[in-house]
């Protein structure tokens, strides 16, 4: 989608279509609605309201014909409701019209307030709003999308704006390169071509990005990354890509899940569960998400990202509850359950990263527990840390992009339901508290590195659109991620 910036009124916009917010409360909708009648002609656009019982609520839009009145073809009203938050409202606006826009090409948006920030948020709002997943359809226009937007009331030459527009741009188009990946088909998707398609966007980025073959991952010895492979017919792959700005304040690395198909192994889930299991390498796009967008941003901080890569299958040489693997960081392991597999793969890269990469500060994303998802939601994701301040940094960045997450709590009373008879450690706790034993697990292979795990089990897929997120790959946590690198000072 082309974005630019005009310093016209809404009426004088050649478009297809204008967006303008309406906040609700009779007075306050009847004074918009009077501005908008000066010109569309009294009386006209209060009457249509009120048979469409449009009163200017958070989740009504009204599409108004301009007959003529402006330059435009199509208004579309945008309710608020009682929202005042410039940034919000900018956000309501750019998503209300990318949706809405199907059979209109271009557009305009009049923000109520032209900021940087809330150009960027437009900008962001217009490109992850119109975004449509059609790699597999036949008719790749899927109904129709908005291909321009023009940012009305923009004093001209304003070089913030126009670099607000760029980044916005880099985020949307960061969280949709997370949302193809997760929704590609696994048969496409596996470890070797989401390592390609991961080498291919650092090509394009000029990014440096290394792959890993299972020789590699071997002679490394991550053995738990290579159990779960065991019963998996494609190698495992781990990607590492590093962002590396002249002169970095901080040195952050993401660490995420990448299993491209997580069928449970033999421990293997029912059809219902497993259909959507090509989501389980959610964590691993939106890593490689992140990195992207820094990239895109010219971000002071040092950023890579590190994704471990397998199917989690049922092959003849499958791994099975019982045996025991020596971990990378050496601890030896007692698998339980073979689908508690992203915490094995997971644990492995944890250990190569502290002791490679030597991080000031460490970020997983993963799709790990349904039991997650069971405690939160299906839209709020799990925060893990030690780390107070680092937990209510990332919150308010969170707060900031509208993406849920709520912190949960790291017990070390449950961390005795991780002993083993055999091994050092079993992988698997008991019946409750399954997200925070899963965490309690991963936390024995970060050292004394500051870490933070994000379970994003229920918001990566979705099976409805729900706010900001859209049906299937929703690509949550970009946006929160990068957010939280440029408040880092
Ligand atoms: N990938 C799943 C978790 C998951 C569930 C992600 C639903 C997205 C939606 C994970 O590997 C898994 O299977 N976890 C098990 C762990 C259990 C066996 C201890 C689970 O949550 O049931
Ligand atoms: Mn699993
Ligand atoms: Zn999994």
């Amino acid at each position: 989608m082309r974005i630019t910036l005009s310093q016209s009124t809404w009426d004088q916009a050649t478009v297809d279509i204008v967006a303008i917010a309406m906040p609700s409360g009779k007075t306050k909708l009847n004074r918009a609605l009077g501005r908008i009648e000066a010109i569309m002609g009294k009386g006209t656009v209060k009457a249509l309201a009120s048979d469409e019982r449009f009163e200017g609520k958070s989740s009504q839009t009204l599409k108004v014909a301009a007959r003529g009145k402006a330059k435009c073809r199509w208004l579309l009203l945008v309710g608020i409701g009682e929202e005042e938050d410039a940034l919000k409202i900018a956000w309501r606006l750019g998503y209300a019209l990318a949706s809405a826009a199907r059979a209109q090409k271009s557009s305009a948006i009049d923000l109520p307030e032209v900021t940087p920030e809330s150009v960027r948020a437009a900008s962001q709002a217009l490109i992850s709003g119109a975004y449509r997943y059609t790699e597999y359809k036949s008719d790749k226009t899927n109904g129709g999308t908005l291909t321009s937007a023009v940012i009305l009331g923009a004093p001209k030459g304003d070089r913030g704006l126009a670099g607000a527009v760029r980044a916005g741009k880099a985020v949307a188009e960061s969280v949709n390169f997370a949302r193809d990946l997760v929704n590609r088909p696994p048969n496409e998707l596996n470890p070797v071509t989401l390592a390609r398609a991961a080498a291919a966007e650092s090509r394009k980025l000029d990014l440096s990005c290394r792959i890993w073959n299972k020789a590699r991952i071997e002679k490394e010895g991550m053995n738990l990354l290579l159990a779960v492979n065991k019963g998996s017919a494609i190698e495992p792959r781990v990607i590492h890509v590093i962002y590396k700005p002249a002169r970095p304040k901080k040195k952050v690395v993401f660490v995420g899940k990448g299993l491209t198909f997580d069928a449970g192994g033999l421990c293997i889930k029912p059809a219902a569960s497993m259909v959507d299991m090509k989501c389980d390498m959610a964590g691993a796009a939106t890593t490689l998400g992140i990195v992207f967008a820094a990239t895109r941003l010219g971000l002071p901080i040092e950023v890579h990202g590190v994704v471990g890569s397998t199917e989690n299958m049922t092959g003849a040489k499958a791994y099975r509850p019982g045996d025991v693997y020596k971990s990378l960081e050496g601890k030896t392991v007692e698998v339980i359950n073979t689908d508690a597999e992203g915490r094995l793969v997971l644990a492995d890269v944890l250990t190569w990263t502290v002791r490679k990469l030597k991080p000031d500060l460490m970020i997983d994303h993963a799709t790990l527990t349904g039991a997650c998802m069971v405690a939160l939601g299906p839209w709020r994701a799990g925060l893990y840390t030690d780390d107070d301040k680092l937990a209510s940094k990332y919150l308010d960045a969170a707060n900031e992009e509208d993406e849920s997450f709520w912190r949960m709590p790291l017990d070390s009373d449950l961390r005795s339901t991780l002993e083993s008879a055999v091994a050092d450690l079993k992988h698997v706790g008991g019946r409750y508290g399954g997200s925070i034993t899963a965490a309690l697990f991963l936390k024995e292979f970060v050292a004394k590195t500051t870490w933070m795990h994000l379970d994003i089990a229920g918001p990566a897929f979705v099976e409805r659109a729900q706010g900001r997120l859209p049906k299937g790959g929703t690509g949550f946590g970009v946006a929160t991620g990068v957010r939280f690198l440029e408040s880092l000072e």
